[in-house]
């Protein structure tokens, strides 16, 4: 398959977050608020969450996922990440690209708020439970490859869960269109500094994979 794909960045030393909440989608700015805010998840907020996707699992399958999923593929290709180990996929949704990761890693488990979404999932793919990415339901150091495809960032679990050659795979499918959305420059000050990585684009997306300093 031919992608149009653009050539790598480098993140290490990025300033600071580059301020593009530039979207009216409410979730933009929860996203923000859960990357760089302590208070910025709450029983509540999860409440209301789990409720929003809740309702928009119905219909959530039948999205273009054949165009979405070249960056989740690209960033495996050229971001430099091994193959095998435990992978954990966050905010899992309907398992658009829990089969193709299943297949990354030696086991996989795919996690989501969404009671609902997780049930429409369709993927063989990886052992879904529900969970909430604020408290990841592994042990301290256990996960290889953290995937977030169009989901909200929790630094202090990612740094948590990793091991220490662990690495974080960030994709927004539709790039700073995605409405949960924070460019690889945010994710590198969202996780203070401690992780380099290296970024790119693929199609209409924009993917980044991190790994510790
Ligand atoms: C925009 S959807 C993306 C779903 C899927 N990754 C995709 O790209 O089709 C965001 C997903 O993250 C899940 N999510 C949101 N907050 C979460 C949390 N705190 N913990 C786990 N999953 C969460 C939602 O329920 C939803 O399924």
């Amino acid at each position: 398959m031919e992608i149009d794909v653009k050539f790598l960045q480098r993140l290490d030393n990025v300033e600071v977050k580059d301020g593009s909440v530039n979207s009216d989608h409410p979730m933009r700015k929860v996203t923000y608020q859960v990357a760089f805010e302590p208070t910025g998840w709450s029983k509540e907020r999860a409440e209301k969450v789990a409720g929003l996707f809740d309702e928009m699992a119905e219909t959530w399958k039948d999205k273009d996922f054949d165009s979405r999923v070249l960056p989740v593929l690209d960033a495996i290709e050229r971001g430099g990440i091994e193959r095998g180990g435990t992978g954990l996929e966050l905010g899992c949704g309907t398992g658009a690209y829990s089969e193709l990761l299943s297949t990354h890693f030696d086991s996989l488990l795919c996690v989501d708020i969404s009671f609902e979404m997780l049930v429409r999932s369709t993927s063989t793919g990886g052992f879904r439970v529900r969970g909430d990415g604020s408290n990841l339901p592994v042990p301290t150091g256990s996960v290889s490859g953290l995937f977030c495809v169009n989901t909200l960032l929790f630094p202090l679990e990612v740094d948590r869960v990793l091991s220490g050659d662990g690495y974080l795979v960030w994709v927004s499918t539709s790039g700073n269109q995605t409405p949960i959305y924070l460019s690889p420059a945010d994710v590198y000050a969202a996780l203070g500094g401690k992780f380099v990585g290296v970024s790119s684009e693929a199609g209409q997306g924009t993917w980044s994979v991190f790994r510790r300093r």
